[in-house]
């Protein structure tokens, strides 16, 4: 085949190509308004029980929050619902019928469920704007980002998120000259570009000022309803302020989940968390 001809047959009406077909997100059955269910999860690590036995259930649209002490298993949680650490036994289920064990990262990344860790991890030598380009461009797969140029619907959805993230302003600054607030913001953002179904966000305001501390917890209520938010925070006052529902892990299991006013008044919790550092 010459090269005209290589180039005749990529541009066949007919044919789709796969790498140029937008991925659509599979559909997630949400019909027990439950989108995240983990039961009798555990998880042990050279014979030390990190999981042991825990029951979650997250509501669709709902923003919980995840506490206990240090070591209480909050991570290790995150690390088997994103497929980072394999499970001894249990179940994880995505909505009604997505078993998330057993499927890989990049697998569980596509399904709709984003993960941010502590530490921000943007592209510090790149804009704003460069950092949400490129989290679009990885969420639709590495050839288009060789070949394409953003479309208009791409350019609006990087500014709809940058209004969302608040960053609207310092869209042609460097990553790297934010304030450690707003990479956390930013990296929020680059999740949000594939528009995930479920957030796992963990311990998004340390380090943070009062007033980044207060301002994350505006853009994590304003997430929830359309997307799922867990998040995994010590910030006793940020939890206050955002939380409808409190879990409590403790030594691997769920110790108590209620209200903030409910498990601030339970004994077992007082006893083992909130009495220490309170
Ligand atoms: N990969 C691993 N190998 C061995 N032990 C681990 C591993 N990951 C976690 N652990 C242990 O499992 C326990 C739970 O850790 P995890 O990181 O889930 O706690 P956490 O609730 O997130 O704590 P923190 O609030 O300090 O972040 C800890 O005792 C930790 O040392
Ligand atoms: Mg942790």
């Amino acid at each position: 085949m010459t090269m005209l001809d290589n180039v005749r047959q990529t541009m066949r009406r007919d044919q789709v190509w796969p790498f140029l077909i937008e991925k659509q997100p599979p559909n997630i059955d949400v019909s027990h308004n439950v989108i995240l269910y983990v039961e009798g999860l555990s998880v042990s690590f050279d014979g030390f029980q990190a999981l042991n036995d825990l029951n979650l259930y997250v509501n669709d649209g709902e923003l919980r929050c995840l506490i206990g002490a240090n070591g209480a298993g909050k991570t290790t949680l995150m690390d088997v619902i994103t497929g980072k650490t394999q499970a001894d036994s249990g179940d994880v289920y995505f909505g009604q019928t997505i078993d998330l064990l057993g499927k890989d990262e990049a697998e569980i990344a596509q399904l709709g469920i984003g993960r941010k860790f502590q530490k921000p991890t943007v592209f510090e030598a790149q804009s704003v704007f460069s950092n949400l380009e490129l989290a679009m461009k990885a969420n639709r797969g590495i050839l288009p980002t060789l070949l394409a140029q953003l479309s208009a619907a791409q350019f609006d959805r990087i500014d709809e998120v940058l209004e969302t993230i608040g960053l609207k302003e310092q869209r042609l600054m460097l990553a790297g000259a934010l304030s450690h607030g707003q990479k956390q913001w930013l990296e929020i953002g680059m999740l949000l570009i594939a528009d995930p179904r479920l957030l796992l966000i963990d311990e998004p305001v340390a380090g943070m000022t009062a007033q980044e501390t207060e301002r994350t917890a505006e853009l994590l209520t304003s997430l929830a309803g359309e997307h799922t938010v867990v998040v995994v925070e010590h910030d006793m006052e940020f939890v206050r302020s955002i939380a409808k529902t409190v879990t409590v892990l403790h030594q691997g299991s769920v110790l108590a989940e209620g209200s903030m006013q409910e498990i601030q008044n339970d004994p077992a919790v007082i006893e083992v968390y909130l009495g220490e550092s309170d």
